[in-house]
């Protein structure tokens, strides 16, 4: 069986004083560019503002998968949409009507995602799935890079590839994902990879996305 895999850097682990640079690397192989937007209130980390994400994005050659770690997301998730990103991951810890901020996500064009954090149980949000083109399964706590995967979310990930069922909507994983945890992943049924340190820390950052897409590949098809 063919199943699409869909590679997203995250540049949080890349050299923020260059950051047109480390995109740059990575523009030819990975599918899209995943944005870790932090507030230091949801996530005891910040990265950017709205303003600076904006530059990110407008500069991006790659499509920009957004994922929005911040408080009170409704109204700013809708923002980050009509700046053009191909995808909004608002957090269902972080919304106040989950339904709504994501149908305006859509109707602004961009790919609606719902991400959840290692505590919260995926079956809440069963009744969204019509206005769902993403889950994001989080496989750290979110907040930095660099953390180690935890594999205990595996089952949520096979409930969440249940509950899609033949639904055209993707399932990523985001946190930990390398050459050897990505393994854990396809297994439970995820497609869309969030790497950030693996490709980030290796002296070749585009290198690194071949290598864990054709792993991904081989290990399916083995
Ligand atoms: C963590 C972020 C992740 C992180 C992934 O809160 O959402 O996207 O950058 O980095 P690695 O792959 O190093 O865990
Ligand atoms: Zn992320």
């Amino acid at each position: 069986m063919s199943t699409e895999i869909r590679i997203t850097p995250s540049i949080l682990n890349a050299d923020f004083s260059q950051l047109g640079a480390e995109i740059e690397k990575i523009s030819k192989v990975a599918d899209l560019l995943h944005l870790d937007v932090m507030d230091n209130i949801f996530v005891p980390n910040f990265t950017f503002d709205f303003q600076a994400a904006s530059e990110v994005i407008a500069q991006s050659v790659l499509p920009v998968d957004a994922h929005l770690m911040v408080a009170d997301v409704d109204q700013i998730a809708v923002e980050y949409a009509h700046l053009g990103c191909a995808s909004v991951t608002i957090h269902a810890e972080a919304t106040r009507n989950i339904a709504q901020t994501l149908r305006e996500i859509r109707s602004a064009g961009a790919r609606s995602s719902l991400g959840i954090k290692p505590g919260t149980q995926i079956e809440a949000y069963e009744e969204f799935l019509n206005d769902i083109d993403m889950f994001l399964i989080m496989t750290v706590e979110p907040g930095f890079g660099g953390q180690k995967f935890m594999e205990n979310m595996m089952s949520k990930v096979r409930r969440t590839k249940k509950m899609i069922g033949d639904r055209p909507i993707w399932l990523q994983v985001d946190g930990g994902i390398s050459m050897s945890t990505i393994e854990y992943a396809l297994d439970a049924g995820a497609d869309t990879f969030v790497v950030g340190s693996a490709v980030f820390n290796d002296p070749n950052p585009a290198e690194m996305v071949e290598k864990i897409r054709k792993h991904a590949h081989d290990y399916l098809e083995s």
